[in-house]
């Protein structure tokens, strides 16, 4: 066992944490106030190749494991977590998703444009009755020989209105249950496709939510990820992975949080001394960084599984459920070591603090990931 990063991780890590310094920080205030997509940063993002990570560089990607996609998403989400989650949602969701199963027509003209981050997608599996319980989809796409006539409504769409490519889960069978579901590759654009609400959230505001509305869109069969009934495993084994990205995003809010309150503490005087030297805090500081660093080694171990094709369901789930705890945990006592100033914004700790909630809910509750977890103990 060797916990020591490569070069090769570590000028990953060092390219992405300059990124977030410099590119991302200026700005991050104002666009969470004003709820701004960072349409421009996740155009220099992509750039830089970092909405296509783990892509074969045929398919335009960086060819990049998936421990360095954590260790991205770590430094990216110290600063912004609403743009490492258009990154997530493109390198986990959508890009792995389509080089997984996609035809090589579809890898061609779909694949290569998101792994360049030319244009980013969005994964389309929510519904307004149907969040936790992903089986039970009410989108129907019924079969008419060359084309799906796709109808119904989705909610929550990370992406849903800058993305250009959109995997959409609908029903085609209801009797066979989810073994009836397709995912099908929908275009903005497509008659009857008409991007709704944008939702005005507690976290994440920068990112960009919506409902999507379907009426009589006529996607064709070509846009069909997989053998017809495989929807619902191609979501599932989508998330499994989309899961280690929301862990190390989680992961990455709390380290961020315990790094701005550490540096806090050691500018900031009471009782005649920096709080640093106070034992109240030095306890909380001692808390913080031991449960980000048992968080990111449960993130890593997820990763390296994927990188070594292992089952790594069950460990992105820990990742993520812990992770996302952790989260909620530092950016809560970051708020408490900043006192009356973490209750501003100009201090970035509120910010943190709302945007860590949203890692216990998107990409399966923390009682999905429960769920997941005790059925493989038990099994
Ligand atoms: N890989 C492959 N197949 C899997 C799988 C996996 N990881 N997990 C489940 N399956 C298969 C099962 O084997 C089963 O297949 P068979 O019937 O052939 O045996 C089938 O899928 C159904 O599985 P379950 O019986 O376990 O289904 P369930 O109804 O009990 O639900 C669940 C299980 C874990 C709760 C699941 O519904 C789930 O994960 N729900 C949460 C959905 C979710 O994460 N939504 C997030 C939306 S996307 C998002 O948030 C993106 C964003 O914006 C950031």
């Amino acid at each position: 066992m060797k916990f020591e990063l490569s070069e090769e991780h570590l000028s990953v890590q060092k390219a992405a944490r300059d990124f977030a310094q410099d590119i991302l920080k200026p700005g991050v205030i104002e666009r969470d106030n004003h709820q701004k997509f960072p349409a421009e940063e996740i155009k220099q993002l992509g750039q830089l190749g970092f909405l296509g990570m783990m892509v074969d560089p045929k398919y335009g990607g960086g060819g990049m494991d998936t421990i360095s996609y954590v260790l991205a998403m770590e430094e990216i989400s110290k600063v912004d977590a609403s743009c490492s989650v258009v990154m997530s949602v493109n390198n986990s969701l959508v890009c792995w998703g389509l080089e997984s199963f996609g035809t090589e027509e579809q890898k061609k003209k779909y694949l290569i444009p998101l792994a360049k981050g030319e244009i980013i997608g969005a994964f389309c599996l929510s519904e307004p009755e149907a969040g936790s319980d992903a089986t039970s989809q009410r989108t129907t796409a019924i079969d008419k020989g060359d084309y799906y006539l796709l109808n119904g409504t989705k909610n929550w769409i990370t992406n849903g209105g800058s993305a250009s490519v959109y995997l959409v889960m609908a029903q085609t069978h209801p009797e066979k249950g989810h073994k009836g579901i397709n995912c099908l590759i929908v275009e903005k654009g497509m008659p009857g496709f008409v991007v709704g609400k944008k939702e005005d959230k507690m976290g994440i505001r920068g990112s960009d939510t919506h409902s999507l509305m379907f009426t009589d869109v006529k996607v064709p069969k070509k846009n069909r990820i997989g053998e017809d009934g495989f929807g619902f495993k191609f979501a599932m084994k989508t998330l499994a992975g989309g899961r280690i990205g929301i862990a190390s995003q989680a992961l990455g809010i709390a380290s961020g949080a315990y790094e701005l309150a550490l540096a806090y503490s050691k500018e900031r005087k009471a009782f005649g001394k920096e709080i640093s030297q106070h034992q109240a805090i030095q306890f909380k500081l001692a808390d913080m960084a031991t449960e980000i660093e048992a968080a990111r080694l449960l993130c890593l171990k997820a990763a390296w599984m994927k990188d070594q094709h292992l089952d790594y369901g069950t460990a992105s789930a820990m990742a993520k459920v812990f992770s996302s705890r952790v989260a909620m945990e530092t950016t809560v006592e970051a708020v408490q070591i900043h006192g009356g100033y973490g209750y501003v914004k100009e201090y970035h700790v509120e910010r943190l603090m709302r945007d860590a909630k949203i890692t216990q809910i998107y990409e399966g509750t923390t009682e999905v990931q429960k769920i997941v977890i005790s059925r493989a103990l038990l099994s």
